[in-house]
């Protein structure tokens, strides 16, 4: 939020003490959303999905001195994802320290908006991300068999903390390169071979049997070697079972209930894929009784100092359009899930040389106005 914007926000709020749909401490956000500064068109985009769960991913510190991150987030989402409260370097920041801050803050502004709350990428180290430091140097620097202990004990705490609040959770993340090899990372070492990821889940599965399960990878919308090699993974996952106990009886259940897509897409010209080719892609692992989900659906399009064009803008509303309507199409797709909603709070723009010549990538401009993907988007839901 810019400065001279929240100073107006808050100026506004304080003359007219408007019904803008505020969240009260304990309470859901009032049903109105047609008048203040936080203001979008009614009805909420929530109660636009029949049947599909559309959520974003949420960061609470985000919502500090910015009123509308956490207004608009719990009154249009019908789901919460921790962006970061889950990542290892959040949870378990040094040597025999837990830290649930972030994620429980997630857990409960989840609760009190009356959403869906789903955890993210608990086994995840991506090798060309290493700046992030997302598996802490005191994780790498353990040998790979307590490296191995570690991994399964922190899926037990993590999954056994939130079973009966999240509905699901995104056990291994990105595990491929483009090739379809599995990612020689910290967590693979640990076994030399995807058994790691068999144990990751297993642990996940007994510590909360009913939470449906994810492996989540980014570029693999359509038949490539990578998402073969993650159709051969999810089968295998899906073939393996583990015998847990549920309302008091004993029964085996699957390690994997779900393939998240992440859905990062490129909206410049001629960069978005087929539809069709996503469609006969995606149709491989519901045939395998999956459910899918685009778990990180954001839509980056050519940016000139920070300002993107009309003709990318109407673009990037097709693509976001686009991805509704196929996962409407699709029986078992869940639903999708946005990787946060404002310009003004964007991974894409956080690491400019990742992305360089890249932004713009939500929904919603860095003021909170709809951009011509909100409105596309609303429509292809409806
Ligand atoms: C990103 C978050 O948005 C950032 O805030 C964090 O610093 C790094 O991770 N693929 C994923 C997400 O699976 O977890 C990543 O989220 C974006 C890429």
């Amino acid at each position: 939020m810019k400065q001279g914007r929240l100073g107006a926000i808050l100026l506004a709020a304080a003359i007219a003490a408007c019904a803008c749909g505020s969240v009260e401490p304990g309470g859901a956000p009032s049903p109105s959303n047609r008048a203040g500064p936080c203001a979008l068109p009614d009805p909420p985009l929530r109660d636009l999905a029949e049947g599909r769960t559309i959520g974003t991913a949420y960061r609470s510190s985000f919502a500090d001195g910015d009123r509308c991150y956490a207004e608009i987030a719990g009154r249009e989402f019908g789901s919460l994802t921790t962006e970061i409260g889950t990542m290892t370097n959040t949870v378990a920041p040094a040597a025999g320290r837990f830290d649930f801050r972030e994620a429980d803050a997630v857990a409960d502004a989840a609760r009190r908006n009356r959403q869906d709350f789903q955890i993210h990428s608990l086994i995840w180290d991506p090798l060309d991300q290493q700046v992030w430091g997302v598996v802490p140097e005191y994780v790498r620097a353990l040998p790979d068999a307590q490296r191995h202990r570690f991994m399964t004990d922190l899926v037990t705490k993590v999954v056994g903390r939130y079973a009966g609040r999240a509905s699901t959770v995104t056990v291994v993340n990105e595990p491929f390169d483009q090739r379809g090899t599995l990612q020689h990372n910290a967590w693979w070492r640990t076994t030399s071979g995807d058994q790691y990821i068999v144990d990751a889940f297993r642990a996940a599965r007994l510590a909360a049997p009913t939470m449906k399960l994810y492996l989540n990878e980014h570029s693999a919308e359509t038949v490539s070697d990578k998402s073969n090699a993650l159709l051969a993974l999810a089968k295998k996952l899906r073939e393996t079972s583990v015998e847990v106990v549920v309302d008091g009886r004993a029964e085996r259940r699957p390690l994997l209930d779900g393939v998240g897509f992440q859905a990062h897409m490129l909206g410049g010209a001629d960069q978005q894929p087929r539809t069709e080719d996503m469609r006969a892609n995606l149709r491989r692992f519901t045939d395998l009784g999956l459910d899918v989900r685009f778990t990180e659906l954001d839509v980056r399009i050519p940016t000139k100092d920070g300002r993107a064009g009309a003709e990318d803008l109407q673009r990037q509303a097709r693509v976001y359009a686009t991805m509704a309507g196929l996962c409407r199409q699709i029986e078992r797709c869940t639903g999708l899930t946005v990787w946060g909603f404002t310009d003004e709070r964007s991974w894409i723009t956080d690491y400019p040389a990742t992305f360089s010549g890249y932004g713009s990538a939500n929904l919603l401009d860095a003021n909170y106005a709809a951009k011509p993907a909100w409105n596309s988007l609303r429509s292809a839901l409806r």
